[in-house]
């Protein structure tokens, strides 16, 4: 029996956030894809698609109900135009939604209402698979009867079971796919960490692959019916948030929100700075910004395009108070976010008659952060070192001084700004803005 791994076509991008967007009309689902030999047998001859369209368990039907959606369709458009009419008709035929399609050149799709219950579908299906192609040396397939079909079809505990393996929890942001970049610590941890709490699966889009992978490790023992991953991820090259795109689809179907947070501060005055470094910094905080929304607001406007218009896809980006305000002797930094609110501004009026919203959100100093925190390499120490702080002989007397600065005095956390995303989120009268969350430091004209 062939198991091994295959590779998924990169026109995933180009198929999946639709069909996801046409079987979401009522509630958001989540899809997922697996491909392999076996997969690939089933899911690239519609001969052999006959030995699977009936189930053989119970335990299939509970899953995976009793009808499949087989699209075997050569070209995207052509698997889109299709699926446009088959699912409605699919639906009108058998009273519910397809969990499970098997789409020529991708793979096998599950329809869950959550995460969870996509790997519980791919599983079960999967087995069916192997029943089918192994009763091939036995005499071939022998599915249920259709009278048995029907009877497990609505037998009440089964759909109990069901309903219990679909998990019921309800957050803000249920069942939303979530891209963070530099999520693996600080800002970006934080901010991922409250919104998987409130339902979202998160990837976790990050170049530093030790610290992502153990962020991803400890989101998954927090998510309830929902999934987190880690993608590596340079959001200064193209190539790599296309890879991005192609896993997050790939995992969960599409994009909700794609939030661009991934930033470096390279500190210095005109007298200190390097091109080097200016570049540096330009590069991530200003210009890989452009390259995430460019690759992202693909997925987002076919999703737009196939769903209900109350569906909104957001885009956000992590900008600091230092883009509201100048920064002294810290101009690089401070340019490319004060550039950011004007890419902000510009995608916003592109991207709005596809009902994707951008807003940038400008968050305080985060003190409890590794940038300020760290024992080590922390701004706090370094001012303390630096002799930055008139006087001050203690990281306290440092942090004492900065927090001075703020009327509400308290540094931001990552729990402010996940505030002001879900307020972006959820309501659908504003976009372009760059949202202050600064305990009052600085304040909107
Ligand atoms: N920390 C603050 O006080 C503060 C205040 C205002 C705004 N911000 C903004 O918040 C965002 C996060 O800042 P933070 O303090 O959490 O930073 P951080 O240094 O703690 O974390 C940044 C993360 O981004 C990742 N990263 C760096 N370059 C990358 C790249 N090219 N591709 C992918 N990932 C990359 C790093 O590996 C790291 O995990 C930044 O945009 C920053 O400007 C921070």
């Amino acid at each position: 029996m062939p198991e091994d791994e295959r590779k998924v076509c990169r026109c995933v991008s180009e198929v999946l956030p639709a069909i996801r967007m046409l079987v979401s009309k009522d509630n958001l689902k989540t899809l997922k894809v697996r491909r392999n030999g076996l997969i690939e047998y089933f899911c690239e001859s519609p001969r052999n698609q006959v030995a699977i369209a009936k189930p053989f368990t119970p335990d299939a039907i509970v899953y995976c109900k009793s009808n499949y959606l087989f699209l075997n369709d050569e070209t995207p458009g052509q698997v889109l135009e299709n699926a446009e009419e088959l699912i409605p008709g699919f639906v009108n035929k058998f009273g519910y939604l397809p969990k499970v399609l098997l789409i020529k050149g991708i793979g096998l799709v599950s329809v869950g209402d959550n995460a969870r219950q996509c790997d519980t579908i791919l599983d079960v299906f999967e087995d069916a698979m192997k029943v089918a192609f192994l009763s091939q040396s036995f005499g071939g397939a022998h599915p249920m009867t259709q009278a048995q079909i029907e009877f497990i079809d609505n037998w009440e505990v089964e759909n109990y079971r069901r309903s219990v393996a679909a998990g019921n929890a309800s957050g803000r942001v249920e069942n939303k796919t979530i891209v963070v970049t530099g999520a693996a610590q600080g800002f970006g941890e934080g901010i991922a960490e409250c919104l998987l709490r409130e339902g979202a699966n998160i990837v976790v889009a990050d170049l530093n692959e030790e610290a992502g992978r153990n962020t991803v490790g400890k989101f998954n023992g927090l998510a309830k019916s929902n999934r987190a991953i880690f993608v590596k991820t340079n959001v200064s090259e193209i190539s790599s948030l296309d890879n991005l795109v192609q896993e997050t689809v790939c995992h969960f179907g599409g994009i909700d929100c794609f939030i661009s947070n991934a930033g470096v501060l390279r500190a210095g005055g005109l007298e200190d700075m390097t091109p080097e470094n200016f570049d540096f910094v330009t590069k991530i905080n200003y210009n890989a910004y452009f390259y995430c929304t460019k690759v992202v607001s693909q997925v987002m406007k076919l999703q737009t395009k196939y769903a209900s218009s109350d569906y909104f896809a957001d885009i956000i980006q992590i900008n600091s108070k230092s883009g509201l305000r100048g920064s002294k002797a810290n101009f690089a930094y401070a340019g490319g976010k004060f550039g950011g609110v004007g890419l902000t501004q510009s995608f916003a009026l592109e991207l709005a008659p596809f009902r994707i919203k951008v807003n940038s959100v400008c968050p305080g100093n985060y003190y409890e952060g590794p940038l300020w925190s760290d024992p080590e390499n922390g701004l706090f120490v370094q001012y303390l070192n630096a002799g930055k702080v008139p006087g001050a002989k203690t990281i306290d007397d440092v942090k004492a001084f900065y927090l001075a600065q703020v009327p509400m005095r308290k540094g931001c956390t990552p729990g402010d700004v996940t505030k002001g995303v879900l307020y972006l989120m959820e309501q659908c009268g504003e976009t372009g803005q760059a949202l202050p969350v600064t305990g009052g430091q600085v304040m909107l004209n």
